[in-house]
């Protein structure tokens, strides 16, 4: 296991998921929650951060455990913080260092840059510079415009490097970790899709024996892989439960309820359209829209798992993205841009111990995971689709018939891309039905009717987003599609925003 302090840096994650690709687990702490024990880590890599050294705030935390003690490998904030207090000297670079350089110097008496050769391109990020070493360093690289690139501490395991490994920009990054975790560290590469289900099942079961297990599916990823993996567990002892709040996709209750009782699950479907679709009424404002089917899901879910008698734990489908964000220490309070009402669980009355059992994954590890266990391909490529449902893809006010029309023109467009090879190439997509009236013609009949967007966006985590290139002849096909076969829509634009500056969804 390695462990990766975080000092804020946007690359932080990237560094951990380069690390898991070696086969190496490694965990993110925030730089000021420590772990008292560290005996469980076999090597530390410190985060670069949008902090300065010389700054009064900059984090500043007590090393006396790690360096010297355990192999260290200190990246940008990481190498300045090593040189900085330890007698080198930081300051403000003269020249601009960001973006990509050549290693022009190496020091191949070392094991650290083996394989690696001078002319190797990396990626800088940094404004502040090592101008000076600190005690008993030695130089390990050089670029053209950074002398101290990279250096390492005599009599330790600890090296530093002003770059950043982690990004896919610097062409032997992951060598270089690998150089480092492997080589120097000793670190064993076992952490795969099949030893993270033998260890997670084997552990599962140990934690909950034969008590009972409640979880909530949604039909995404991420829910089916954790009841997947607790059925392997604990068998008939977890009692799923998925919910149609009336704002699914088109037929998906019926089909995502079929696709898990045919994998074997224990599965309730608990179909409280009416309930989610009357507290929406008149409700036009985003927000309150997911705060209604938020409490609704809680009230509902509520009085579905009394019914399971006995229950002593809820499972959740949390992924490791969550878990960060909600501890992450620096950065200071981001902004709320859209409350997600599936992220921070069920309230603590329902009295129930909580069971994460992919709270260490990414997204696509997540579904390696899945496919390690079996689950059809289909189902781990679905598309990502918001807790909400189509509530935030109607704009304004919800009725029945609004949805209705949603479905059948959300169903074309999904159809259309699956029919057209093109399901996979897009990461997300779906259709927006605007609060828009305009005037067409059909036939010879005037028509004032409504106007739906199609979306479909590359992205790969849903935190930056590019709208993707279609081909013109099947936004063609699906317009006509959609016009011609949907009663009371009579336009259909395509939506060519990125995220930022706006989001996938328009609520
Ligand atoms: P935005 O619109 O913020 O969406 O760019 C980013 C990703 O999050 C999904 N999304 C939600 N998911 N509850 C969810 O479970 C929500 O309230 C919600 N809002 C947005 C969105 O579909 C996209 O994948």
């Amino acid at each position: 296991n390695v462990l990766i302090l975080d000092f804020g840096s946007q690359y932080t994650q990237l560094i951990a998921r380069r690390v898991r690709e070696l086969n190496i687990f490694c965990e993110i702490k925030p730089y000021n929650h420590l772990p008292e024990d560290l005996s469980e880590y076999k090597a530390v890599i410190l985060s670069g951060s949008p902090f300065s050294v010389r700054g009064d705030d900059a984090p500043h935390p007590d090393l006396s455990q790690i360096k010297g003690k355990k192999p260290l490998l200190a990246v940008c904030y990481g190498a300045q913080y090593l040189a900085h207090f330890n007698g080198g000297n930081v300051a403000p670079s003269n020249t601009r260092e960001y973006g990509r350089a050549k290693l022009s110097f190496i020091d191949h008496s070392e094991s650290f840059f083996e394989g690696i050769s001078e002319g190797s391109q990396v990626w800088m990020s940094h404004s502040d510079t090592i101008k000076e070493l600190p005690l008993g360093a030695i130089k390990l690289a050089s670029t053209h415009d950074v002398e101290n690139a990279a250096y390492k501490l005599k009599d330790e395991e600890t090296y530093a490097i002003q770059f950043h490994p982690e990004v896919y920009h610097t062409t032997d990054g992951k060598k270089l970790l690998e150089n480092f975790l492997v080589h120097i560290a000793g670190v064993a590469q076992t952490w795969t899709p099949d030893s993270f289900v033998e260890t997670t099942v084997a552990a599962l079961k140990a934690k909950i024996g034969d008590e009972k297990v409640i979880l909530g599916l949604s039909g995404g990823v991420d829910s089916t892989v954790a009841a997947v993996l607790l059925h392997k567990a604990i068998g008939k002892h977890l009692h799923c439960i998925f919910v149609n709040n009336g704002l699914l996709r088109k037929n998906e209750f019926q089909s995502v309820l079929d696709q898990y009782e045919g994998m074997g699950l224990n599965v309730k479907g608990v179909d409280a359209s009416a309930r989610f679709l009357d507290s929406l009424e008149g409700e036009s404002d985003p927000e309150k829209k997911r705060k209604a089917i938020g409490r609704v899901f809680i009230e509902v879910f509520d009085d579905e798992s009394h019914l399971v008698e006995d229950a002593k734990w809820l499972a959740q489908g949390t992924i490791y993205p969550d878990v960060i964000e909600s501890v992450s220490a620096t950065g200071g309070p981001s902004a709320t841009i859209k409350s997600h009402h599936n992220v921070g669980g069920l309230p603590d009355y329902m009295k129930l111990k909580v069971v994460e059992p992919l709270r260490m994954l990414f997204k696509d590890e997540v579904r390696r995971v899945g496919a390690s266990l079996g689950i059809d391909k289909e189902l781990l490529g679905r598309h990502p689709f918001p807790g909400p449902g189509l509530a935030i893809r109607i704009l304004g006010d919800i009725t029945r018939e609004k949805v209705a029309i949603l479905q059948e023109v959300d169903a074309i467009f999904i159809n259309g891309l699956r029919e057209w090879g093109l399901y996979d190439k897009v990461w997300q997509a779906g259709a927006m039905l605007l609060p828009v009236n305009s005037v067409g013609v059909m036939g010879d009949e005037r028509t004032y009717e409504k106007c739906v967007a199609l979306r479909a966006v590359e992205s790969t985590d849903g935190m930056t987003a590019d709208w993707v290139n279609l081909p013109y002849e099947f936004l063609q096909k699906t317009s006509n599609d959609i016009i011609n076969k949907v009663r009371g829509v009579n336009r259909v634009v395509y939506d060519i925003s990125s995220k930022p500056p706006a989001t996938i969804e328009w609520e």
